[in-house]
């Protein structure tokens, strides 16, 4: 364990945009404990009771296609491609969230700037970029710290085609402190953000800030896993809003639009 520790302290150490994070990491083990069981299991049950397929998530913020046409949906042909570049690597990653969402919420909101945190294989990515591809300035900017001490920096992203790449930037630092790094390569100002990065409470009372500050009216907040703690939940009721949860392979993507003044 001394021995993990030590290699854990030297990855943090030979990479000096990482050190915020690992001082961050620090300290959060003296406060309280917001990501315990009981917790966990209580953000679970609110988001399961509330839980609503895709299209009924989408239309709760005012997200609906246009009168009779269908949920826009990546097809399966250009997902099976992904899935074998995927094939292509050597290193297990944290898996997708919910494409269909994520793809539909980006095409439907014609949204042009976007952030979002939590790369690994580039699932979310890939289902933005597909979703920005008929708005000629759009792009993605992308904020992944790789995971400690695994090697898979040569794999993040891997599932992205190359004909998507030229409006995609990567920050390969932690949120802390790329993520306002690429809110400005936007301009300071989002159409959309999707939070899939450090899970924690402490991690998401960060991210989800920053995020939500720079979402323009009318933007689209998307945080994946909000069972993980009462942290989704904790900020639809401070700004009591519409929003929606949505459910896949047994854990909850939430979604939440800012007012348009
Ligand atoms: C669940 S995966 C992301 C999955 C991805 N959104 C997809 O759909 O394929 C989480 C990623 O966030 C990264 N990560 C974890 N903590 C982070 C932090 N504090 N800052 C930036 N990235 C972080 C992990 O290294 C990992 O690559």
């Amino acid at each position: 364990v001394i021995i993990e520790k030590i290699k854990t302290a030297h990855w943090f150490l030979v990479r000096p945009n990482h050190w915020a994070q690992a001082v961050e990491l620090a300290g959060r083990k003296l406060k309280p404990n917001h990501d315990r069981p009981e917790l966990r299991e209580q953000a679970r049950a609110w988001a399961a009771e509330r839980a609503v397929p895709v299209g009924e998530a989408l239309a709760a913020v005012g997200l609906v296609p246009a009168d009779g046409k269908e949920l826009p949906r990546l097809t399966p042909e250009f997902l099976s491609e992904a899935e074998r570049r995927a094939a292509g690597s050597k290193v297990k990653m944290g898996g997708p969230g919910d494409l269909d969402l994520l793809y539909a919420a980006t095409s439907l909101s014609g949204a042009a700037r976007v952030v979002e945190t939590g790369v690994a294989y580039g699932w979310s990515s890939l289902a933005i970029l597909a979703g920005l591809r008929a708005h000629p300035d759009a792009r993605l900017v992308s904020v992944d710290m790789p995971y400690p001490k695994m090697g898979n920096e040569a794999f993040v992203g891997i599932v992205v085609p190359a004909d998507l790449r030229a409006r995609w930037e990567l920050v390969r630092e932690p949120d802390r402190n790329g993520l306002s790094k690429a809110i400005r390569k936007l301009g300071g100002k989002v159409d959309l953000c999707h939070y899939d990065s450090d899970k924690s409470w402490f991690g998401r009372q960060f991210g989800y800030r920053l995020m939500w500050d720079a979402l323009v009216p009318g933007g689209v907040f998307i945080s994946d896993d909000i069972q993980d703690n009462l942290a989704f939940k904790e900020l639809v009721e401070r700004k009591a809003l519409p929003f929606a949860v949505t459910g896949y392979a047994g854990k909850f993507v939430g979604i939440l639009r800012k007012p348009k003044v």
